[in-house]
């Protein structure tokens, strides 16, 4: 074991990684998807997930005001939507317009479930917190939805 600079130690533990996509209202009207590497559970009872979100996302604007987000699991075959989700801000295009992902509403707020997804969670924002330069929102499932028959997407499955 050697010391090493934090780049180098982040490589050796980086995959296998899940990844996600997190699903939000814009509040002049309209949704916005984000790709996320940083979610986790962090309560099984009631479920809840976190997810880090950095502060010059337009997903960060939107979250601040909308106090709802899906989180989408993606299956293999959401490589193209992932990395365009993960690329483009929802400040310059519609990513549901790039993407072509294919929806219906959900039933807590209204969110899109995305339904080529493996999963789906419906959660309301019930606390957030600074962290550095990412703020975390904590979000309380409502609602679930899933697809077992399709394979999730890994970070490793990502050309970029
Ligand atoms: C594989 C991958 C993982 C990412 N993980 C995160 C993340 O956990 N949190 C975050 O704020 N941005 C993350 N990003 C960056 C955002 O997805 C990206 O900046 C996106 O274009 C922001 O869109 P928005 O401006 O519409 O919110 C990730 C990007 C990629 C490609």
């Amino acid at each position: 074991m050697n010391r090493t600079d934090f780049s180098s130690a982040l490589k050796i533990i980086k995959n296998p990684a899940k990844l996600a996509l997190a699903v939000m209202a814009i509040p002049d009207g309209g949704f916005n998807l984000i790709t996320l590497e940083w979610f986790m559970r962090t309560s099984i009872q009631p479920p809840m997930f976190a997810i880090s979100i950095g502060h010059s996302r337009f997903s960060y604007d939107c979250l601040q005001k909308e106090r709802f987000f899906n989180l989408c699991f993606p299956s293999q075959g959401m490589a193209d939507a992932v990395e365009i989700c993960g690329t483009i801000s929802g400040r310059d295009q519609d990513k549901f317009i790039l993407t072509k992902l294919e929806w219906f509403k959900g039933r807590l707020a209204g969110l899109p479930i995305i339904k080529s997804a493996v999963a789906n969670f419906e959660c309301r924002t019930i606390t957030q917190v600074q962290s550095g330069d990412h703020t975390i929102y904590i979000g309380e499932v409502k609602y679930s939805w899933s697809s077992p028959e399709k394979k999730l997407l890994l970070l490793e499955n990502l050309t970029i």
